[in-house]
């Protein structure tokens, strides 16, 4: 199956070190401006579905703004608290012309995950 790109929001539209929330179907993304690059998420926590867009982005993760959860954008794993065994699925991105783009096909990482 080839991958399919959803052309999201300009680029401008979130700030650098802020995510924003889309709606693609009855899924809802966060999406994080990291100043040098896009990173995708779920965009709820899975404690208790805390809005990860409104975290606090710390280096290459996201603070759940509820209870502090730390999820890592990259790879969706857990860091905080340790040893959790739940994972965030991730989507891939790409700029074009100034539009992010995402993947809804999941990323190697979460397939693996969830395997
Ligand atoms: S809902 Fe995110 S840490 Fe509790």
């Amino acid at each position: 199956m080839s991958e399919q790109w959803i052309r999201v929001t300009e680029c401008e539209n979130i700030p650098p070190r802020e995510g924003r929330a889309v709606l693609l179907g009855d899924r809802e993304i966060a999406i994080f401006n990291l100043g040098d690059r896009f990173l995708a998420v779920d965009g709820r926590c899975p404690h208790q579905g805390g809005p990860l867009c409104d975290g606090i982005v710390a280096g290459n993760a996201v603070v759940c703004p509820l209870h502090g959860w730390k999820v890592n954008l990259e790879s969706g794993a857990i860091e905080r608290p340790a040893n959790s065994k739940v994972c965030v699925p991730t989507y891939a991105t790409k700029v074009e012309g100034g539009v992010v783009l995402l993947s809804l096909t999941p990323t190697p990482e979460l397939r693996s995950a969830t395997l």
